[in-house]
């Protein structure tokens, strides 16, 4: 598709996964956009970001007819859950019993850079600066923008602020329009990136010394997550006391040390901005809303705003129906809620259940005894497991 640079109908501000699966939504209904983003190609191709599509993404994609270009195949989901060393593997099925496709952000992000710009022929300009946004009543929004070749304007029907917590769209918004939810869990997470392979099932450990997580990315790395204290920065934690605890953590003294690529320190929080949409600007992904990412929620309640927007987009454009459009924040926030409450629920049970120091003797009892009625309550199971693949 061919898109007017001086004109489109919705200017997308940002190529993550929010912005590439609505531009990639937009282009196959023959609406046209243009996606801004900061970075350049080879940073969005190898930036690794957490999660993975769940069994409500890929029906939303099944439905767009992009699931079989954008998404791998059928593949079992498990998590290794460990007490103290004590290993359950749990099996994320769907309520047929099905495993669903298995496809992870960086996966997804690949696929749809080369759907949305190869196959489509979309528009998407990278290495972007000096991003300014004009939204005005009753106008036609404008977006300025430099880049190599100089300032642009670009005049559009719509604005899409998928552009992250650190972006430009929900700053333009003025003042006293949005109010900001948020909470603080008041631990941190050691987010380190190892050259050591997820060699059994993705790992969700407890144990008296805190929580730890080893999440693969990619064939030949994996990310480890450690609780912390939000007062440690990465300088405090060097890499032979970061592989002690890990072997500490998951009682495990075979595990080798190996190189460390980069340790950052993750608070763990939840936010929520609302309402979602300002005048023609609409906001979707991390620009709206943060979850922790121990419910590996973050992802697919992007994917949720951002399929629900492109939507309400298809009908205001195509349809001349704006009615969707206007309903866009109303519809996503009880979704978002939902998550928001599934993703506290998840991380207080894990963390409750690890160092005693956090809560005390009492709440880590209790959330054992939840993590054992998880395991063991086929009810229980079943709906963590249906909520793990975004069933309910
Ligand atoms: N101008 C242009 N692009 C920008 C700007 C800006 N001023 N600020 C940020 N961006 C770009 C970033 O470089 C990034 O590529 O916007 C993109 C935002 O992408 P993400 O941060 O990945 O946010 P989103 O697409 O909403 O993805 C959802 O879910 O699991 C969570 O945080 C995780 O990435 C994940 C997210």
């Amino acid at each position: 598709m061919k898109t007017d640079p001086k004109n489109t109908n919705v200017v997308i501000i940002g190529a993550g996964v929010s912005g590439l699966t609505l531009a990639a939504f937009l282009q196959k209904s023959g609406i046209s956009c243009m996606v801004l983003e900061r970075r350049d190609r080879a940073y969005i191709q190898t930036r690794q970001r957490a999660g993975v599509v769940e069994a409500r993404g890929v029906q939303m994609f099944e439905r767009w007819g992009l699931a079989d270009q954008l998404l791998g195949g059928p593949v079992a989901q498990t998590i290794d859950y460990r007490v103290n060393g004590a290993s359950r593997i749990f099996e994320v099925i769907g309520e047929d019993g099905s495993p669903g496709r298995f496809c992870t952000q960086q996966m997804l992000v690949n696929n749809l850079l080369r759907e949305v710009i190869d196959t489509m022929g979309g528009a998407v300009v990278f290495d972007v600066a000096d991003i300014s946004i004009s939204n005005e009543a009753n106008q036609h929004p404008r977006v300025n923008y430099t880049d190599a070749d100089g300032f642009h304007e670009i005049q559009c029907d719509y604005i899409a602020g998928c552009d992250g917590d650190h972006g430009v769209s929900r700053p333009s918004i003025p003042h006293g329009v949005l109010t900001k939810y948020s909470h603080e869990f008041g631990y941190a997470w050691l987010a380190a990136h190892v050259a050591a392979p997820v060699t059994g099932h993705p790992i969700m450990a407890i144990s008296d010394h805190g929580f730890v997580a080893q999440l693969p990315r990619g064939p030949q790395r994996s990310r480890y997550y450690l609780q912390c204290s939000l007062s440690d920065g990465p300088e405090d934690w060097t890499d032979a006391r970061f592989w002690d605890e890990i072997r500490l953590r998951l009682n495990d003294s075979r595990i080798e040390n190996t190189v460390v690529y980069d340790k950052l320190i993750v608070p763990l929080r939840c936010v929520v901005h609302s309402p979602m949409q300002y005048r023609n600007l609409f906001l979707a992904g991390d620009a709206a809303h943060l979850v922790p990412p121990t419910g590996a929620k973050g992802m697919n309640l992007a994917l949720y705003d951002v399929g629900m927007l492109a939507q309400a987009l298809v009908s205001a454009i195509r349809d001349q129906n704006a009615t969707a459009l206007e309903k866009y924040s109303d519809t996503c926030l009880p979704h978002i809620w939902n998550y928001q409450d599934f993703s506290v629920w998840m991380t207080d049970l894990m963390h409750d259940a690890g160092d005693a120091a956090q809560q005390g003797k009492f709440r880590q009892l209790i959330a054992r005894a939840r993590l054992d009625n998880l395991f063991n309550s086929p009810t229980a199971r079943r709906l963590h497991s249906e909520f793990q693949r975004g069933m309910v």
